[in-house]
């Protein structure tokens, strides 16, 4: 079995080739964007210039509290997306254009559109405003009361993702992520054949902080209609 990451590594390498070749010899630059590197005060800010977006771990409040699931997550420009979910030692790796997969087993969504017997993955997030919590929990119940077959949380965005694209559970949203928490992921999800969306319908924008990750546009679509909207700041906020 060819080694996900080390043709992901090449794939990289190509793109930084490539890009060296067409701008004039000048050397590449890649950019970096991760979770501390923005906290340190860098900008979230992305450039032509070939990015990493990077969350070391994702589910901090997992590892802190030895629960399940942690993972790592690595995007390029969604290019490529690498997520790994390091307790169970699975990797979790897309190539835009040539699919999605976990330790180099191709990945499908689930065919389930019938959205009584979905399963629906979301998290309460970490803004403990009240006003936010409240809208979180309308959202909650009115997802529950479609009615849903379930409703999960694994404690990490990519994971709630990978689970879509792995086709355990029907759909992801959450309002309140950051783009290093999905980004790798939402690569990995539409390879997989799901969609992604914004919680008001249309085009997700990585930077809006808001996600709906979904094996098809009808479920999407279904919770679009049942989740309070709101918008938290952007992350490339100037
Ligand atoms: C968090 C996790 C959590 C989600 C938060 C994220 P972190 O990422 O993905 O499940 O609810 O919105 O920020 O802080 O563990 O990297």
């Amino acid at each position: 079995m060819a080694d996900p990451w080390e043709s992901t590594m090449d794939h990289a390498v190509a793109i930084a080739r490539k890009a060296g070749e067409t701008s004039s010899h000048v050397p590449v630059c890649f950019r970096f964007i991760g979770e501390e590197s923005v906290a340190a005060g860098e900008s979230c800010i992305l450039s032509d210039s070939p990015t990493w977006i990077i969350d070391p771990i994702d589910g901090t409040t997992n590892f802190v509290h030895t629960h399940l699931t942690v993972t790592s997550t690595l995007d390029l420009q969604v290019e490529f997306g690498v997520v790994y979910s390091c307790i169970e030692d699975k990797m979790f790796t897309a190539r835009r254009g040539r699919g999605a997969f976990c330790n180099g087993e191709p990945l499908q969504v689930s065919q389930q559109k019938a959205v009584e017997q979905a399963i629906v993955a979301t998290e309460f997030g970490s803004d403990r405003d009240p006003e936010v919590v409240d809208k979180i929990f309308q959202s909650l119940r009115n997802v529950l009361c479609l009615p849903v077959h379930g409703v999960r949380g694994a404690g990490s965005a990519a994971m709630n993702m990978c689970l879509v694209a792995s086709g355990c559970v029907e759909a992801y949203y959450e309002i309140g992520v950051h783009v290093w928490d999905v980004a790798a992921a939402s690569l990995i999800v539409s390879e997989a054949g799901g969609v992604l969306m914004d919680v008001e319908g249309g085009e997700v924008d990585l930077m809006s902080r808001r996600i709906i990750a979904a094996n098809s546009k009808t479920v999407a679509e279904r919770l679009v209609k049942t989740i309070v909207a709101f918008s938290p700041p952007r992350d490339d906020a100037a």
